[in-house]
């Protein structure tokens, strides 16, 4: 079931057909590879290459194929080289020779390029909504609780207080970023490489235009050669998808962290968790630790399709087959990670107490404190050195700085009146200055 064969003398081994054959994954791109083709017809038709009844036939027919492959009639297996061939040749069962026609000025150069086109702008518009659905979880999950206070760190040391609002509002500007990147990614891919046939156009006057009118896109790719072994968008996308995991392996990392019982921030549900075959006590966060441990597979397949890239002449190589498995497995490993995020979150159950705890501990205020002998005339330089000498002797008496009294705070200089405790309260140190944008 070949759509070759004319120049050969002898039969394919059959070592080779496997090898060669890509069915098992390209049969994902049925449904883009149907469009195309009937897109394709329409325009032939228009253009006065079929007539109109042949072009109503091959039309009918493709539609007919879709439908039995959508209803479970027709199966994509078999030993086809590819979904492109298994579509033609069961078009051509299915309507006789009239679906010979098809394939007039196209090239499977150019149908594969278009159907990844197809593919990569329809599921980066899936990440785009999924990854919208996972700022609203963590935007209600910050809602839910925005009178919680806790530590900001820095080289995983406590700093400064934050709120756990404003912490989680991080991720939702870096899923945004990332949200943006995808849509520059759809805005470069959206030129049309139907047309181009194997490398080097067509004798033929078709219209390119039309099919990438019809097709959704801007307009037809300016070259032939760059139009079917151009692969940059699926790079593109790739690299944003590897952002976008690095993104959630943060915070599953902060998650996993949170959950031990040496933060003891938060609990996530059960739904979520897992348990230890031989320790009756565990509760693991599995969910947090796959997709941190996901990321490095869509890592891999970036690096592995540039890779597959690197130094390929022009135009097609059958290198390039090898674009599908990378694509979809990262495509589909970052949208179930992201849907597992954004349903993981609203089950988690923040410890309030035990963050404010952690915030008490740890000189969280020392930079109010500071900030406090600067108003009272001090250059902050030498104010940092005053509050790192009190911040000493506090270590040395087991106190936090609000517990030292005013006689205490004044062996340290004459700065210190009844003030400075409502200036180092970490709630109101919150509403003040620019700190009130984390609220
Ligand atoms: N299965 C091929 C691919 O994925 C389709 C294009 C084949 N073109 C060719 N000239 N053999 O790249």
């Amino acid at each position: 079931m070949k759509l070759w064969g004319g120049r050969f003398k002898e039969a394919e081994s059959k070592l080779m057909e496997s090898f060669n054959s890509s069915l098992s994954f390209d049969k994902n791109l049925y449904k883009q590879d149907i469009l195309g083709s009937i897109v394709h017809a329409k325009m032939l038709t228009k253009c006065g290459i079929l007539n109109n009844k042949e072009g109503e036939l091959i039309v009918k027919g493709l539609e007919n194929i879709l439908h039995d492959i959508e209803t479970g009639i027709l199966k994509i297996d078999g030993d086809y080289e590819d979904i492109h061939s298994f579509i033609e040749t069961n078009l051509i069962k299915k309507i006789g020779d009239v679906g010979k026609k098809l394939h007039t000025a196209r090239s499977r150069n150019d149908q594969v390029a278009l159907d990844m086109k197809l593919y990569a702008r329809e599921k980066a518009e899936e990440v785009i909504s999924s990854l919208n659905k996972l700022n609203i979880s963590l935007k209600d999950l910050g809602e839910k609780h925005k009178d919680v206070i806790m530590p900001g760190y820095t080289h995983l040391q406590r700093a400064q207080v934050i709120t756990f609002k404003y912490h989680l509002s991080s991720y939702i500007n870096m899923f945004k970023r990332d949200m943006k990147r995808i849509e520059n990614a759809k805005d470069i891919l959206n030129e049309s490489p139907l047309g181009c046939c194997a490398l080097a156009g067509t004798t033929y006057y078709i219209d390119r235009e039309f099919t990438a009118k019809e097709l959704g896109f801007k307009k037809p790719v300016d070259n032939f050669l760059d139009g079917v072994s151009d692969r940059d968008y699926l790079l593109e996308l790739m690299s944003d998808f590897s952002i976008i995991m690095m993104h959630l392996s943060r915070l599953c990392e902060e998650i996993i962290l949170w959950s031990s019982k040496e933060f003891s921030f938060i609990e996530i549900g059960d739904e979520f968790s897992t348990g230890s075959s031989i320790m009756p006590q565990k509760k693991n966060p599995d969910a947090a630790e796959l997709i941190r441990g996901k990321t490095g597979r869509v890592y891999g397949n970036l690096i592995s399709l540039l890779t597959t890239m690197k130094a390929l002449p022009l135009a097609y190589n059958k290198d390039m087959q090898e674009d599908k498995e990378a694509f979809f497995d990262s495509v589909d490993t970052t949208l179930s990670c992201i849907k597992v995020m954004a349903e993981m979150l609203p089950t988690i159950k923040v410890k309030k107490e035990n963050m404010k705890n952690a915030v008490k501990k740890g000189f969280l205020n020392a930079t109010e404190l500071a900030d406090y002998l600067v108003l009272k005339g001090i250059p902050f330089r030498d104010a940092h050195g005053i509050v790192g000498r009190i911040v000493l002797y506090c270590e040395d008496k087991d106190k936090s700085i609000e517990e030292l009294s005013l006689e205490e705070l004044n062996q340290f200089g004459d700065y210190f009146d009844f003030s400075v405790y409502e200036y180092i309260d970490y709630d109101k140190a919150l509403l003040r200055g620019i700190k009130k944008e984390m609220i």
